[in-house]
């Protein structure tokens, strides 16, 4: 620490802390506009001016040193301050009382008032431009905007999709996109990080226009008299009264405009944020202050609420009448599915009924659902969605380091000196990690390695992309392994003091030689031996992986290759190392978390061990089952055998998501009782004898588990919509009349006893969690979490990893004569799963309407194919009709398509095989034969699709540009050759 003056008193500063945040942080105050702390110096605006041992420095941009003294008032920096100040209103016209900006936190107009600025020096000079509006979700209004470029930089170095930038040069300089595009038609990806930071209403969240203000819905024409007037009175009242005056407004908005904090209801990410709200109407989302993502999301935590007030919604009871549906009182409908459940439980025995929870619903929804299936119903048959993607990763880690789950945090990620990701399209997917990673690479020297089938743009940006064959990661992982340990390159001191099993495991690795890895996988043997030496290299390691591993017939050994790797280069237990497992729904992890799996009570806990269950038997009340459940891979096979003859579902589109698609909506038609809960009449829904409406993530309080183990609350934002109701309380009244006596009043209750119940999770309350509070897994009774796992030791009894030895036996599925080309599958930045969701927002719909299939320039050359022809893709299990897309993010005979369609959903075509240990479905081994069609329609992503557009990549706002323009001079220069002149 070292010894600062700032203003005459003396603080302790912090060794690198900037000047700016020392002195927010010790209670004073200087004027800045640029800076953002998220952001770091941008030093555009030079509002920030001090005088630091009688020189000027901007604040935002000098670091703090012994002996400094600083005066933030002084007549030479106060000067400077309204000089800069002065010049930001040239560009900017103070409207207040009639912008929907004005709420209390806009940078300028709270600005003006900290300097006391009653009139404007140099007068505001509008741009010759005309407003964007050609985005589905902001505007820019390029007369507003302040040449700040904190959208620049943000969308440069923190999202990284390098749209933005300033042309410094120009004599009226803007916010460009793409050097010059319409942002309609640029490579904007619209994921709001721009309109987040914006300090003023130059871009704006369209939203929010007319809406967020009690004057500013008045017709354009009204408005521009109003702002006459209010220009006209400016010289005489200055602005002291005027702003005043748009002050009581915006103390008026504060009584009608709601700010909530929530959880993305997306993916694991785990974004969280305020949604602004004035009645039913989304105002917007404002991050800011959620741990995993801070000022961060993507275009659908950003915008995608569109399904909250969609005419769609459910808000009745549905009960089948032979092929229809007729409404029903809530009473009725409950009544039915009690007495339906009590029946066949009481015929077939509890065995004959199964319960899948939603990875969409809350931890506390999915606790209840499985103490409903064991506590009341009597059966293990519980399961969710995570069969689909993460079982194999967590049994990967179960089986080596002893927990399932992220080893570390998101920041641990951004530290790492190497990230190899595999099997993951992570700038789709998950896009907020992305942005970290990318940042680290590009500002920071971070390495990355990807390795994937698609070049997306992670494998655009890796300084080496492996193109393995389709399925064959484990064999190239394992060799890389082997190369390390036959090379001295493993860590042996690590080995030695954290791992069991190096013998057995050194043997095991007999067959993977760099040769026979080259030959299977097809990648070249100089390429495997270069990434060897980069991971023996790498100081700290982390390695990323999604569902281009675990959803294959060997996703749990290819896990488990991946974690063997990282103990065998001795990347656990310190901060930038680990095993990253991304997953996908943004309760995936908590589902599991929380029990609703056929073998473990909540916290991973066994069915079959007696002290467990004796301790919930005791908690509950009642005798339960011990014998593992049916996942829902069997539980779609028990169905066709005739064993399983009622299901209840809640949250999920098990019709379309599940592997072989046909053959489990034939399952479910076969079925003796089907209860959906969901928000929409899913296609499941379709299957349904009694349809529940639930309600969604902003309609109810409990918490989520994101990827990275972390537990966070959400609030609720509206009322759920009047006929729906929050899961919890459906499933507490489903349990209810079936005897079980609940008495919940609220989730946090729920947490409680989950907490009571579950070592893992013995010190979570919601008070821990209060605001954006947040926990990471495991939990001690005192709330101490841990963000890095295995900090002190591994998750087994001796506290050792256990390497655990793989065997190669390769995918199913393979291409033949007839089905002669790979079909992989997954996800779009846009859509989330089969869209059931982002469908209903509109701007969505409108920038990606529809799947498609994506061929390379190759394959399209040799058929004939082009972007827009409808061609039929046919496999061993089913057929869609889909329209091609060419691209080159494909090579070869490999397609690839987005899951996001209920018409033509990609399952109809994936199989039943899976990984024997979890009975994932390999859904990437579908192998199909492609048909052309007759009709050449239009190409499916429409040119206003962010893809088709061209990123303009630069460090930041490159404010260096702005200071060699010759109109420009320091403030503090121009203030002293005044001073010099008088
Ligand atoms: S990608 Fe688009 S929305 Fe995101 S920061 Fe860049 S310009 Fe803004
Ligand atoms: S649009 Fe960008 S440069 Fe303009 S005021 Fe907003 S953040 Fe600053
Ligand atoms: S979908 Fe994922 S990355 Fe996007 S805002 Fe939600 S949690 Fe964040
Ligand atoms: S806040 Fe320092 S230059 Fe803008």
């Amino acid at each position: 620490m070292v010894d600062v003056a700032i203003d005459g008193i003396v603080h302790k500063g912090k060794p690198a802390e900037l000047l700016i945040d020392l002195i927010n942080r010790t209670g004073g105050s200087v004027p800045h506009v640029c800076y953002h702390p998220q952001l770091g110096p941008v030093q555009t605006c030079d509002t920030c001016m001090v005088e630091v041992n009688g020189r000027l420095v901007r604040a935002c941009a000098t670091g703090v040193a012994d002996g400094m003294r600083i005066s933030t008032k002084s007549a030479k920096a106060s000067a400077a301050q309204v000089e800069a100040f002065d010049r930001i209103l040239s560009n900017h016209m103070l409207y207040c009382t009639v912008c929907d900006n004005n709420n209390g936190n806009c940078t300028v107009h709270n600005t003006t008032k900290l300097l006391a600025i009653e009139h404007q020096r140099i007068p505001f000079r509008s741009k010759p431009y005309e407003v964007d509006n050609t985005n589905p979700f902001y505007r820019y209004d390029p007369d507003q905007c302040i040449l700040c470029g904190r959208c620049v930089e943000a969308c440069q170095n923190v999202e990284v999709n390098e749209t933005l930038s300033i042309n410094w040069e120009d004599p009226n300089p803007r916010v460009l996109w793409d050097g010059g595009s319409t942002i309609g038609e640029s490579s904007c990806v619209s994921c709001g990080h721009c309109v987040t930071v914006c300090p003023c209403n130059a871009l704006m969240e369209k939203t929010m226009l007319g809406h967020a203000g009690f004057l500013t819905s008045l017709k354009k024409s009204a408005l521009s008299g109003m702002i006459d007037v209010v220009k006209g009175i400016e010289p005489e009242t200055g602005y002291g009264s005027i702003l005043q005056v748009s002050e009581a407004e915006s103390a008026m908005r504060e009584h009608r405009i709601r700010k909530t904090k929530t959880v993305c209801t997306y993916c694991g990410v785990g974004c969280s944020f305020d949604v602004w709200t004035k009645d039913r109407h989304i105002l917007k989302v404002a991050p800011e202050h959620g741990p995993a993502n801070g000022i961060s999301t993507c275009v659908k935590g950003k915008f995608g609420w569109g399904h909250i007030n969609s005419e769609d919604r459910l808000t009745t009871p549905l009960i089948r009448e032979g092929d229809r549906f007729r409404q029903a009182s809530w009473d009725k409908a409950l009544n039915i599915v009690a007495s339906r459940l009590s029946e066949i439980r009481a015929n077939d025995g509890p065995d004959s009924l199964a319960f899948i929870s939603s990875s969409k619903c809350t931890n506390e929804e999915s606790y209840l659902m499985q103490k409903l299936a064991r506590a009341v119903i009597g059966t293990n048959n519980v399961d969710n969605c995570s069969r689909y993607c993460q079982s194999p990763a967590t049994m990967g880690l179960f089986r080596t380091v002893g927990y399932g789950g992220d080893s570390g945090s998101i920041s641990d990620i951004e530290k790492a000196d190497l990230v190899l990701i595999v099997g993951s399209n992570t700038a789709e997917s998950h896009p907020v990690i992305a942005t970290r990673v990318k940042s680290a690479h590009k500002l920071d020297g971070q390495k990355l390695i990807v390795s994937d089938l698609r070049e997306h743009e992670m494998a655009r940006r890796a300084d080496v992309f492996l193109h393995p064959k389709p399925g064959t990661d484990l064999f190239w992982l394992n060799a890389i392994t082997r190369y390390l340990l036959d090379n001295n390159l493993a860590h042996t001191k690590f080995l030695d003091q954290w791992a069991n099993g190096l013998d057995e495991y050194r043997m095991s690795l007999e067959p993977f030689t760099m040769e026979a890895a080259s030959r299977i996988s097809g990648v070249p043997e100089e390429t495997l031996k270069a990434v060897a030496h980069m991971i023996a290299d790498a100081k700290a390691m982390c390695i990323l992986w999604a569902m281009g591993v675990t959803q294959h017939t060997q996703g749990s050994d290819t896990s488990t290759a991946i974690s063997n790797l990282l103990l065998i280069t001795g990347n656990y237990m310190r901060p930038g190392t680990g095993a990253y497992p991304l997953r996908g729904h943004n309760n995936v992890q908590g589902a599991s978390d929380h029990g609703s799996m056929p073998n473990m009570l909540p916290g991973y806990q066994l069915v079959n061990d007696p002290e467990v269950r004796q301790r919930f038997e005791t908690g509950w009340k009642v005798k339960l089952p011990s014998t593992k459940g049916l996942d829902n891979h069997q539980m779609v096979e028990a169905i066709h055998g005739g064993k399983l003859k009622a299901m209840y579902l809640i949250g999920e589109e098990m019709s379309i998501v599940d592997s072989n698609a046909n053959y489990v909506g034939d399952a479910f038609a076969k079925l003796d009782f089907f209860v959906v809960q969901d928000i929409f009449f899913s296609n499941t829904c379709r299957y349904a004898d009694v349809v529940l409406p639930g309600a969604p993530s902003l309609e109810k309080e409990g918490t989520f588990t994101s990827t990275e183990r972390r537990i966070q609350r959400l609030y609720q934002v509206l009322e759920p919509l009047e006929g729906s109701e929050p899961d919890w309380k459906i499933i507490q009244d489903v349990a209810n009349r079936l005897g079980a006596g609940w008495h919940y009043q609220h989730p946090s209750e729920v947490m409680d006893e989950i907490a009571s119940l579950t070592p893992m999770f013995a010190g979570v309350n919601y008070e821990r969690l209060a605001g954006y509070r947040s926990l990471q897994w495991p939990v001690a009774a005192d709330g101490t979490d841990e963000p890095l796992l295995y900090a002190k030791r591994f998750a087994f009894p001796d506290g050792k990893a256990r390497l655990f030895p793989v065997s190669w036996i390769g995918p199913t599925d393979q291409p033949d004569s007839e089905f002669d080309l790979h079909l992989n599958n997954g996800r779009l930045l846009e859509h989330f799963h089969e869209g059931n969701l982002t469908y209903r927002t509109e701007g969505i719909r409108e920038k990606t309407p529809d799947t498609f299939v994506e061929v390379s320039p190759e394959l399209a050359e040799e058929r004939g194919i082009q972007s827009g022809t409808w061609v039929q893709l046919v496999s061993r299990y089913g057929q869609v009709r889909v329209r091609a897309l060419v691209t080159d993010r494909v090579h070869g005979r490999e397609l690839y398509m987005p899951m996001n369609s209920v018409e033509s959903p990609v399952n109809r075509l994936t199989s039943s095989h899976t990984d024997p240990v979890t009975n994932t479905p390999a859904y990437k081994e579908t192998s199909v034969h492609l048909k052309i069609l007759s009709e050449v329609g239009e190409s499916p992503l429409p040119r206003i699709n962010s893809r088709f557009g061209h990123p303009t990549p630069q460090n930041g706002v490159e404010v260096e540009r702005k200071w060699r323009r010759p109109d420009y001079a320091p403030p503090g220069r121009v203030l002293v050759q005044l001073q010099t002149k008088k």
